[in-house]
C-alpha cells in the first residue's frame, strides 16, 4: 500500500550503495525489487580514490539513470565519505543490500552492524535472483576483457558502453 506524502506518513526511503563499476543485471534486480518496497530508493555510487575503476564516477552515474529510469522512484548521486554520512544527511533509516551467497555474508554482516553502531542506520538484505548469484562487475568486466559473451549479464546499454571502452584500449 502507498501512503500519501504526509508529515503522519512521510516518504519511505533507503539507499542501494555500490561502486557499479558498472552496473549489472545483479545490482539492477535488487535495485528494482528495492524501488517495490520503498517510496524513494537512492542509488548512490560510493566514491573510493583509492579504486581506480573502468569507468568514471559520471558515467556510471548516467548508466544507472538510463538503466533504473522506468521505476520512476530512482535518484541517483556519488557520494564520497562514510554511508551512514549519505544517510544521515538526507534521513534515509535503510541501506538495501542483495546477498549473492554465503560467501557474501561475513563481510555484509560486519559492515551492517558497524553502520548499525554508528549510527542506528538498518541493513536489510534480499536474496539475489539465483539466475545473478554469480555475477559481479569484476568478473564481468573480466569476461568482456577476453571477448566473452555477457550479453545477458548487463543491459544493452551497459554492453555498448563496455564495448566502447574496450575498443579504446
Ligand atoms: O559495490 P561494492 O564495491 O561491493 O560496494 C561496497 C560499498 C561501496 C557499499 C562499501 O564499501 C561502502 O559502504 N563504502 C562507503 C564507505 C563506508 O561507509 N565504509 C564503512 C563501511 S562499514
Amino acid at each position: 500500500m502507498t501512503h500519501p506524502q504526509s508529515e503522519e506518513f512521510p516518504l519511505r526511503r533507503a539507499v542501494c550503495p555500490g561502486s557499479f563499476d558498472p552496473i549489472t543485471n545483479g545490482h539492477l534486480d535488487i535495485i528494482a525489487r528495492a524501488s517495490r518496497l520503498y517510496d524513494v530508493v537512492h542509488v548512490t555510487v560510493m566514491i573510493n580514490k583509492a579504486k581506480q575503476g573502468m569507468f568514471t564516477v559520471d558515467e556510471r552515474i548516467a548508466l544507472i539513470e538510463e538503466v533504473t529510469a522506468e521505476f520512476g522512484n530512482v535518484q541517483v548521486e556519488a557520494f564520497h565519505g562514510l554511508l551512514v554520512d549519505f544517510c544521515k544527511e538526507r534521513d534515509i533509516p535503510a541501506i538495501v543490500k542483495g546477498l549473492r551467497a554465503v560467501s557474501d555474508f561475513d563481510y555484509e554482516l560486519q559492515m551492517a552492524q558497524m553502520n548499525n553502531g554508528l549510527s542506528g542506520v538498518e541493513t536489510l538484505f534480499i536474496p539475489t535472483s539465483p539466475t545473478y548469484s554469480f555475477l559481479s562487475s569484476s568478473l564481468v568486466k573480466e569476461v568482456a576483457q577476453w571477448g566473452g559473451d555477457i550479453s545477458h549479464l548487463v543491459p544493452p546499454t551497459v554492453l555498448d558502453a563496455l564495448n566502447r571502452k574496450l575498443g579504446q584500449r
